[in-house]
């Protein structure tokens, strides 16, 4: 006989309301009211089950038990994801998709990135030094529209970097909203769609030549399982996928210079540009941080899990930013400290900024290594390469805005070069 307690049930009639309003701490907020790591919610109009902490991680990731057909509501597919795209599959086709997205992002691949965004720092310098100030968030994402389209092989002008990082930062920022925002998102991604479509044509039909070890050369002759190509417009969404999260990580960026800003004696230790002391601070910034919510699924089979009831086809929520300051694993959770990667454990749940999980096996994010290397290249840079000052500001961000960012984007004034 199970002696686990009954599965809590929210009152609310619907809550969907209070997601918007409580945001990254919503599910948190009530696994800590019902001291229990499950419960059920209504949420637009179905009854849904949101779950915290590693255990819940590793239900969530078995592909036994749950699937991501259906679960990604259209207008997330139509804003940050891309319709039809490899966020929405299931079973072999999904793993095959996925050993595309892995071939990718190789260490050599992750260097490479890493390289290129180290030499447009330092050239952006002198541009910086002449400004009376800058917003770090918007310098990063320039940056790195521009790097992610090298690396990639996409041909990108000077003069459309500004719109192009803009659209793909638009994508993004509709994850979490209604109204406008979600709108701004849709036309950012149609525009994106149109301009990538083309290039797909263009490296298809030769007009375009492009290094065959490139994500464009990859992805437009990329093989489904059944033989075919992807089609064009299949294959813009899944080069979309690549492009547009490398911009995203100009918000971790921003995070990492509010971590350095307000942790100033850790600063010594970085100083060496020791890998492993560089990697440690990220990788808190990735915990410590919110950007991933939570993740959804559906349930694929009626099962039982701690006493609680999975019905086939039943939407089931996984809080990322709960199980990140989940105080079973993580020591005082809510205060930045590096140094706790020292010991970590390397577990595939209970860390997951990024999902959980085998990434050749589940949806779990193949852009971890890239994303670590560049904030690692970027920590550097700034600790070892320029001096600069942080003008008074508002530096908060808000826990109920997804996405969330510092509200001055990270003010930087009196810019030099490290000499
Ligand atoms: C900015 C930092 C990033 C964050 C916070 C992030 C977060 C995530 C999350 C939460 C997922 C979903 C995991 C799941 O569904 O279980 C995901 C999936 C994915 N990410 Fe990232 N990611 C980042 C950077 C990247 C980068 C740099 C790339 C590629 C260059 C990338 C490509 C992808 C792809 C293709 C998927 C879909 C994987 C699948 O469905 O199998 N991401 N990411």
């Amino acid at each position: 006989m199970s002696m686990n307690p009954p599965v809590p049930h929210d009152s609310s009639l619907d809550n969907s309301l209070t997601l918007l309003q409580e945001g990254y701490l919503f599910i948190g907020n009530r696994v800590d009211r019902y001291h229990s790591d499950i419960f059920e919610a209504r949420l637009l109009g179905q009854k849904v089950i949101c779950m915290s902490g590693a255990e819940a991680a590793k239900v969530f990731y078995d592909p036994e038990r749950f699937q991501r057909n259906g679960a990604a509501p259209k207008r997330v597919q139509k804003s940050l994801f891309g319709e039809k795209a490899i966020q929405t599959m299931d079973g072999d086709v999904h793993i095959h998709r996925k050993l595309l997205f892995m071939s990718l992002m190789t260490p050599p691949q992750q260097k490479r990135l890493a390289n290129l965004m180290m030499e447009q720092l330092q050239s952006s310098i002198s541009k910086w030094a002449e400004a009376d100030k800058i917003v770090l968030f918007h310098e990063a994402q320039n940056i790195l529209c521009q790097v992610a389209c090298k690396w990639a092989g996409v041909p990108l002008k000077d003069s459309e970097v500004v719109e192009r990082a803009e659209d793909f930062s638009a994508m993004v920022d509709a994850f979490g909203a209604v109204g406008p925002r979600h709108w701004r998102g849709r036309r950012a991604r149609g525009r994106a769609e149109e301009w990538i479509r083309e290039v797909i044509e263009d490296v298809r039909s030769g007009k375009l030549e492009t290094e065959k070890d490139s994500a464009l050369f990859a992805i437009a002759f990329h093989n489904n399982l059944d033989g075919s190509k992807l089609d064009t417009q299949m294959a813009a969404v899944e080069l979309i996928n690549v492009l547009r999260p490398i911009v995203a990580i100009a918000t971790f960026i921003t995070f990492t210079a509010l971590a350095l800003k307000d942790h100033p004696e850790l600063k010594e230790k970085l100083k060496s540009g020791e890998s492993n002391d560089l990697e440690m601070f990220v990788q808190e910034v990735r915990r410590y941080y919110p950007f991933g919510p939570f993740l959804g699924a559906r349930a694929r089979k009626n099962f039982v899990w701690k006493t609680c009831e999975f019905k086939k086809g039943q939407l089931v929520l996984l809080d990322m930013y709960g199980t990140n300051h989940d105080s079973r694993v993580w020591d005082s959770p809510n205060e930045f400290r590096p140094e706790r990667f020292k010991n970590w454990d390397g577990d595939l749940f209970n860390f997951i900024p990024q999902g959980g999980g085998d990434p050749a096996k589940t949806h779990r994010c193949p852009g971890e290594g890239i994303t670590i290397e560049v904030m690692k290249t970027s920590l550097d840079f700034l600790v070892n390469k320029i001096e600069f000052e942080v003008p008074n500001q508002d530096l908060s961000f808000s826990l109920d805005r997804m996405p969330t960012l510092p509200e001055s984007g990270f003010v930087m004034s009196s810019i030099s070069r490290k000499i």
